[in-house]
């Protein structure tokens, strides 16, 4: 096969989003059952920010370090044992390395994309919609059950109040005000977080709280989480590993002590892709970034406030 390069995003250097740049890499030929993708589309999540932070260590040996672990694109290249097609339309999923125009995948990294779903949509899909499974099956998250989840309109957040929502559960879904009328329309009933929240969920909710979901990791999210749900083991963050494993609830994902669930979350790709194309699950999208544009879109991830996802394009 000819030589392809491809543009991708790199961090230089550890520090903030001035040290993300462009760089054009040779890309390689797909090897055993790996797949090469033109990426149209890729999400970016929080992670993205935290690997060249400093926030997971500083490594100088990793420099330029690569970014992102998902995108959306269509197939020009396979290898020997790929059973996919040149010229299908794909999600690469725990693709390392995503911010990039050609990518690389593994074969188990790839999900068919359904027609009807947007690229921006299918790129900023399994990472967070994955997570959310996770919560609500580590949970056992049923109809009838009141949820209280910290941080609703979130990426991981809006997944959640409308996979909670299609499960029958009721969801008490913490956000800012401004972000209220959006929960309400996706089913959520909203609330202020801060000073007095345990106060106002219960108000919302005198017959109990079953289960408590934090994507926030803050301590007032885990202090009311615990004051308001009695089995321990209904409590789940994906972001408090500080706290978790002391308090015995459930840790989720990828760090010391937390379950990663892999099985649970990949399992989950294809009726989320499904359910996603079908209109049954919106991905919202909150920004779209050319990959020149990729510091502002990490400025803006990194502010902590983003009302579902942001993507970058090539
Ligand atoms: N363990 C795992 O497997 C896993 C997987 C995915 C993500 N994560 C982690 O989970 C966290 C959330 O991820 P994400 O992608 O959903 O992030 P995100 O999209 O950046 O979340 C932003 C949301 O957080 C809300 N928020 C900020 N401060 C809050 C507070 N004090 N109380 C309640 N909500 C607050 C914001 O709401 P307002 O704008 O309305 O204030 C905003 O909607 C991150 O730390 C991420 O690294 C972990």
């Amino acid at each position: 096969m000819p030589p392809v390069n491809a543009r991708v995003v790199v961090a230089t250097d550890f520090g903030g989003p001035e040290v993300l740049s462009v760089v054009d890499q040779e890309v390689p030929d797909p090897q055993g059952d790996e797949v090469r993708v033109a990426v149209r589309a890729a999400g970016v999540n929080r992670i993205d920010v935290k690997v060249y932070s400093g926030e997971m260590g500083a490594d100088r040996s990793q420099l330029p370090r690569r970014l992102g672990s998902e995108a959306a694109g269509v197939v020009t290249a396979v290898g020997p044992d790929s059973s996919v097609a040149v010229g299908e339309e794909v999600i690469a999923f725990r693709a390392p390395g995503a911010y990039a125009s050609e990518l690389v995948a593994p074969g188990n990294a790839i999900v068919a994309k359904p027609g009807g779903l947007g690229w921006h949509e299918a790129a900023g899909l399994l990472l967070t919609g994955g997570t959310a499974v996770h919560t609500l099956t580590a949970t056992s998250v049923a109809a009838g059950d009141t949820v209280l989840l910290h941080g609703g309109s979130g990426g991981v957040g809006l997944m959640v109040v409308q996979l909670a929502g299609l499960r029958g559960a009721r969801v008490l879904a913490t956000a800012s005000e401004r972000n209220h009328e959006l929960l309400r329309s996706f089913g959520a009933e909203p609330v202020v977080y801060g000073d007095g929240l345990a106060d106002r969920v219960r108000a919302l909710a005198p017959d109990g709280v079953d289960v408590a979901i934090d994507t926030v990791g803050n301590d007032e999210a885990m202090d009311v989480s615990l004051s308001l749900v009695a089995d321990r083991s209904r409590i789940a963050t994906i972001a408090n590993f500080d706290r978790a494993p002391r308090e015995g609830v459930q840790l989720l994902g990828n760090g010391p002590g937390a379950d990663p669930g892999q099985d649970i979350r990949d399992g989950a790709r294809d009726e989320l892709a499904r359910l996603a194309a079908a209109g049954e699950l919106r991905v919202v999208i909150a920004g779209v970034f050319s990959f020149d544009r990729a510091a502002e879109a990490h400025r803006q991830v990194g502010a902590g406030h983003t009302t579902g996802k942001v993507v970058l394009v090539p």
